[in-house]
């Protein structure tokens, strides 16, 4: 884990399900009724009462964000956030994946939540570059948190050593400056 502006953001690598925080982010699809990737992991661990809470939301818009409890999960919440599906870069990904960060922390300051862990939202299933991911990732939380002292640390939790080693070189760009 390598950590930045004063312990207020952290880089690792591990399964997002076993981090004991307020809140962990879901990257989830619009129906949010579960799906594969950290989205599957993320129902099984919490248990099948996460999708009978999902079910009521009525799903969720792509750049959007929805908070349900945590239930069988170490965290007390999760925050579904869907992102968007890379079509090439013409078609607003980048502002979209931005919004997810955005709208995943205000929902967390709206809560009263202090602690978030993100996955790399879109770079999966969702086909995102994540060269191009990690950069807006980051740079949209730096910035939410210099404008949001009461967010305490945000995670960023990478699955593979490849995400983990271009969100390390990307933060150490971004953020050590
Ligand atoms: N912990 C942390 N990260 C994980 C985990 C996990 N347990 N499992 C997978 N990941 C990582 C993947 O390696 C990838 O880097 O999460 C990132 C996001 O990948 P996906 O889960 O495929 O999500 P996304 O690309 O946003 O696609 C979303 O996939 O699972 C479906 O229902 C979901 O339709 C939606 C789509």
């Amino acid at each position: 884990m390598r950590e930045y502006m004063n312990g207020r953001i952290a880089v690792t690598q591990g399964d997002i399900t076993t981090f004991q925080v307020d809140a962990i982010v879901n990257a989830a699809n619009k129906s949010l009724l579960g799906g594969g990737g950290v989205d599957g992991a993320i129902h099984r661990a919490a248990g099948p009462e996460l999708k009978e809470e999902c079910r009521k939301l009525g799903g969720c818009e792509t750049g959007q964000a929805k908070i349900t409890k945590g239930y069988r999960l170490p965290a007390k919440h999760v925050i579904h956030t869907v992102g968007p599906v890379w079509h090439g870069g013409d078609r607003d990904e980048e502002r979209l994946l931005a919004e997810c960060y955005k709208n995943s922390l205000q929902l967390a300051v709206d809560n009263g939540l202090k602690t978030v862990a993100f996955p790399s939202i879109s770079t999966g299933a969702y086909g995102f570059p994540i060269e191009k991911a990690a950069p807006i990732a980051i740079g949209t939380v730096k910035e939410f948190l210099e404008n949001h002292p009461e967010i305490e640390k945000v995670y960023f939790v990478t699955f593979s050593d490849r995400d983990l080693e271009v969100y390390l070189r990307t933060a150490d760009r971004i953020l050590s400056g």
